[in-house]
């Protein structure tokens, strides 16, 4: 390929993948599949290498990282990031109401939108292409945080369409709900902390300094402010509109995520629509925003020091209740590590009965000074778990007692280690503590590692109190006669089992490994080191530099692989399992194409699912020969129908005669 060849291959390509990526993003449909999207990326990344010189600045490889930002460049503010005044009652928006029309001597047109709960962002366009993203900071200046936010699709980095040529645009950005419990659950396999909240995660992952793993986190953004000199309207709602025919992900009337009112009972209306309906949606949200939509006004009106005087927030109250705290117990992860738990009189909170909440360790404790026998508040938020915010001090028994942390485990007895700077107390006798080994058998056959069927944790405890097994590699010593002399173990049942072990020695190396339950190990990981060393040997014969030297392989993951495998009584447990036949080496170029009985049927995939992530649920069609579309059409042939599918996606379908298929009903067309 001669130079101008590449050049003009660069510009296309580019041209498509944000064309492409638009579709996707803002419009929800797609005329290509995640491969070819793949491949075009892949396509321009090598030429762009090859010839850097034709790389554009804002180009869409950008959009997978690589940039490191060591540290964040303060930037002030050309219009201060004010915050806006909020409300918690009726009677003080129709205060509102009547200031604002007052000042304006007649009727208002107001405008409703949701109060995102996530990290606000101002993004800078100079020429029609992204110049900086900034965070609010202290509202005068924030930070420069543009190589992270590049990797978020729905920012646009170059715009579309008839834009000014130098203006502002706020909005937040946040993790929507599925992948934040995603990441919760990876966390969780490789022996990490939960995160508490998706805001509070989204702010973390915005300071990440390498680029590669925000754009591997799958934030999204919501842009709901334009600010400049030369925008093309005098309202806001027109202003909106433009941005999101510029390319920028705005909030729709037609989803009714914004809407117009002349009256405060319209605007009444919208809060209690969404004070009910913020369970749907796929993000957090904490009130409802309302501002007068013209910009004249909105300038007669004007500023406080801290907010603009046209806009208010109406925000939910986090409903809370106040309960007695029965008793403070303590779990035992699979690592080790210890969670405090409240045991609460049970009591009715947004819906749900509440009888626990997580008190997460030693330090959350005395911070709130919380005692067994205390009157605690109790709050569920827009969040999915409950917690203990505040203990009624005034109510305190009279004999209270300081809580004193526990010193042992309360599985094993062994003395309770707290590394520093960790939040947590760790019991370290894994191969001793039996809610340890339990904890670690139940990791090894679960879907994601070794997916073993017929066997679940139940299972686990009365093949363990039977004494029939002590470790993972066990299970693959089971037989037929011992399991069937355990309570409920019918002929059929066992056979499943031992037939599920069985067919358990073909997954492939890459689940073996994060089968084992190696801290910090997860299922990425896991990937990118069977990748790198392709079987079990090279990886016990590599030094620690040799693993720190692996991409995207920190020190802490290194160390925690490295002086596992050192360990004597993990050696023999690998070679035990290599004994039974497990797969302990990569097998080449592995095609999953299994056979094309989707070939030539397009899918559109909706929702969460019970046993499939949405990725893993499109590779499956991909592999079936389908084609995965980002949205309904006439062209579509099924719709794959999971929990939470907005019901305007389920109206359209039927309305085009698309078949819905259950997650059950799409495993059984695979059957
Ligand atoms: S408008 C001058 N609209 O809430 C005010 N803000 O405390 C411009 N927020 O700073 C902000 N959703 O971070 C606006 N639909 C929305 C919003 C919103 C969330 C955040 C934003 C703002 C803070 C106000």
């Amino acid at each position: 390929m001669d130079l101008f060849q590449a050049q003009e291959r660069i510009a296309v390509l580019s041209e498509q993948i944000r064309e492409h990526n638009h579709a996707y993003y803002m419009n929800d449909t797609s005329e290509i599949s995640d491969y070819e999207f793949d491949q075009l990326l892949e396509e321009l990344q090598k030429l762009e290498n090859e010839f850097p010189q034709f790389t554009e600045e804002n180009s869409p490889t950008k959009r997978v990282g690589g940039a490191i930002t060591k540290k964040f460049e303060t930037v002030v503010h050309q219009y201060p990031m004010l915050s806006l005044s909020n409300s918690y009652n009726r009677e003080e928006l129709i205060d509102f109401d009547q200031r604002v029309q007052k000042l304006a001597g007649k009727k208002v047109e107001y405008t409703c939108e949701l109060k995102y709960d996530g990290v606000a962002i101002g993004l800078q366009y100079k020429n029609g292409q992204l110049h900086r993203a900034v965070t609010r900071g202290d509202g005068a200046k924030g930070d420069d945080i543009t190589e992270n936010v590049k990797t978020i699709r729905s920012v646009p980095l170059k715009l579309r369409g008839d834009y000014p040529d130098d203006f502002e645009i706020r909005g937040e950005i946040f993790y929507p709900i599925s992948v934040f419990k995603a990441l919760n659950e990876s966390r969780e396999d490789i022996g990490e902390d939960r995160l508490a909240n998706p805001r509070n995660a989204a702010s973390g992952t915005l300071k990440m300094q390498d680029s590669k793993v925000v754009a591997s986190r799958r934030l999204d953004c919501y842009l709901y402010y334009v600010l400049g000199e030369h925008l093309p309207f005098k309202s806001h709602e027109e202003n909106l509109n433009a941005a999101a025919s510029w390319g920028f992900k705005v909030p729709k009337k037609s989803e009714k995520l914004f809407a117009t009112y002349q009256s405060i009972e319209g605007i009444f209306e919208f809060i209690d629509y969404w004070s009910n309906g913020r369970n749907q949606l796929n993000f957090e949200i904490d009130g409802i925003v309302i501002k007068v939509n013209d910009y004249y006004l909105q300038e007669e009106l004007g500023y406080t020091a801290k907010s603009p005087r046209w806009a208010i927030a109406y925000k939910f109250k986090a409903e809370q209740v106040e309960t007695r705290l029965n008793e403070i117990t303590y779990q035992v992860g699979r690592t080790g590590a210890i969670t405090p738990v409240a045991n609460l009189e049970p009591i009715l909170l947004a819906g749900t009965t509440v009888k626990r909440a997580s008190l997460h360790n030693a330090d959350q404790i005395a911070k709130l000074d919380i005692r067994e026998g205390d009157l605690v508040q109790v709050e569920k938020g827009g969040e999915i778990i409950p917690k203990v915010v505040r203990v009624n001090l005034s109510q305190r028994p009279v004999n209270s007692q300081p809580t004193k942390y526990i010193t042992q485990c309360p599985e094993c007895q062994t003395a309770l280690i707290r590394v520093e700077g960790e939040a947590k107390h760790y019991c370290l006798n894994e191969t001793g503590c039996p809610t340890q080994i339990k904890g670690k058998m139940t990791h090894f056959i679960s879907r994601k590692a070794m997916d073993i069927d017929g066997l679940g944790e139940e299972t686990i405890e009365q093949l363990f109190a039977g004494g029939l097994i002590h470790n993972y590699a066990d299970l693959f010593t089971l037989n037929e006669q011992d399991v069937l002399k355990l309570d409920r173990m019918a002929q059929k049942s066992v056979s499943n089992l031992l037939q599920g072990i069985e067919n358990s020695k073909q997954v492939p190396f890459e689940r073996v490994l994060f089968a084992l339950g190696i801290r910090y190990v997860g299922e990425t990981v896991s990937k990118k080191l069977a990748k790198h060393f392709k079987n079990m040997n090279t990886i016990l014969n590599a030094s620690l530099e040799e693993m720190i030297a692996v991409d995207e392989i920190g020190e802490k993951i290194a160390e925690s692989l490295y002086f596992f495998l050192q360990k004597e009584e993990h050696f023999e447990l690998i070679n035990r399992l290599k004994s039974y036949g497990l797969q302990f080496e990569i097998i080449e170029e592995e095609s999953t194409q299994v056979s094309i009985i989707f070939e030539g049927n397009t899918f559109v995939v909706s929702g969460v699912f019970e046993n499939y992530s949405r990725n893993d649920l499109k590779k499956t069609i991909e592999d079936y020969g389908g084609k995965n579309v980002g949205s309904i059409s006439k062209k579509t042939d099924y719709l794959v129908a999971g929990d939470k599918m907005g019901p305007a996606k389920k109206e359209k379908a039927e309305s085009l005669g698309v078949t819905i298929l259950s997650e059950q009903e799409f495993v059984d067309m695979l059957d």
